[in-house]
């Protein structure tokens, strides 16, 4: 009959909302380095902060700043997105990230990404030694807020 019609329409419409596999938030990857982004704008783009765990020069924790895009907000249940890192003082070096954000059972969230990272050297012919990347590169998503 027409309520279960709309039963389902209400569930189509949370669905569209809840399944939607949703950036911002906390991350955290399998070596205990966390991510917040923070909400995604309307065109896709959005900003956070890496916290590291693991540096080649030191085994503090660093936060440095990063600046991404979702490909099309709107339309995708597990859009892709690239964001790129800037660690600051901490390191000369720059990285990018490039993934997919997928929702798997029970609605929980994971990123696949890959990320290379390029290193400043002093010239062109060290540049053999200048790029380090990671192909399997997970993230989950954490229920709780970096405080401060
Ligand atoms: C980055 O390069 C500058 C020189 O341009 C150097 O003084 C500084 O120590 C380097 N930073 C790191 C973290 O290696």
């Amino acid at each position: 009959g027409s309520d279960s019609r709309s039963e389902l329409v209400v569930l189509a419409i949370l669905c569209f909302t809840l399944c939607k596999c949703d950036l911002s938030g906390l991350w955290r990857n399998e070596l205990g380095s966390l991510m917040e982004i923070n909400k995604v704008n309307d065109a896709g783009e959005f900003s956070g902060k890496y916290l590291t765990a693991v540096t080649a020069t030191s085994n503090c924790i660093h936060s440095s700043p990063l600046k991404g895009a979702q490909h099309d907000r709107t339309q995708r249940s597990q859009p892709t997105f690239g964001f790129t890192v800037n660690w600051e003082k901490f390191s000369n070096s720059t990285t990018v990230f490039v993934g997919q954000c997928f929702v798997g059972d029970k609605g929980k969230e994971t990123l696949k990404t890959m990320w290379l990272l390029r290193e400043e050297v002093g010239s062109p012919g060290d540049g053999w030694r200048a790029t380090r990347w990671v192909t399997g590169h997970r993230l989950a998503r954490r229920l709780c807020v970096i405080l401060g």
